[in-house]
């Protein structure tokens, strides 16, 4: 399992240059505050000995066997302090954990960055732009009908169009933008949908994904 290594810390980076200008500070210093390696078990834990040379101290393992318990999400972004922003990086059950933490404290949004690990022999085809022509999308509630142009994803016209669509990466990675798929096939340009659900073209990404038919009808 993997991530795609995305993360742009920018934070990190401005502290870096806060404290390298600062006359006397310790360059030294770990900019991310801790490193929290967590695992099902304790032989799951993976390149321990890279992690600890990075991180000396900072470095935080739990596996929920030693623990029996999984790693306490919500007490852990609790205890941070107002300006500290995490990085997670892991399976979709784990991000969403993180995410269901961060909206309960009433973090700002781009205060948790998160990119998910995916199975390299699974995983999907590397999402490409969005530009694979246009079609038509309906929304089976309301019956109202738009036209996706290629330079825009569905997420983008049902939004600007006012519907209320929950999102959150746009990089068809997190699957809070799924919804279901009630007519027409779609083109699945997501990293999370397993090769059963692609098959059976009943949930949809909509930040990424597009339409092998011309017409979509969505539950939405
Ligand atoms: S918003 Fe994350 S998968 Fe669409």
């Amino acid at each position: 399992m993997c991530g795609k290594g995305l993360f742009s810390c920018e934070h990190a980076e401005s502290r870096r240059r806060t404290l390298e200008s600062e006359p006397g500070s310790d360059r030294q210093l770990l900019w991310l505050r801790s490193f929290i390696d967590a695992a099902r078990s304790r032989d799951e834990v993976a390149f321990e000995a890279e992690i600890n040379a990075l991180a000396g101290n900072g470095l935080l393992i739990h596996t929920d066997d030693t623990a029996g318990r999984l790693f306490d999400m919500a007490g852990h972004f609790g205890s941070l302090g107002g300006d500290e922003r995490v990085y997670m990086c892991g399976p979709k059950p784990m991000l969403k954990a993180g995410m269901d933490a961060a909206r309960k404290l009433g973090w700002a949004r781009d205060r948790l960055s998160f990119e998910l690990f995916y199975s390299v022999a699974a995983a999907a085809p590397t999402p490409q732009p969005v530009s694979d022509g246009s079609f038509e999308v309906v929304l089976r509630s309301s019956g109202k009908s738009f036209r996706i142009p290629p330079e825009k994803s569905i997420l983008d016209v049902l939004v600007a169009a006012g519907v209320d669509a929950l999102f959150d990466c746009q990089r068809g990675e997190c699957g809070v933008c799924q919804v279901g798929v009630v007519e027409g096939i779609p083109d699945h340009k997501d990293v999370i949908l397993s090769a059963r659900e692609r098959a059976e073209n009943k949930v949809m990404q909509i930040c990424i994904s597009r339409a092998k038919s011309p017409r979509l009808v969505l539950d939405l």
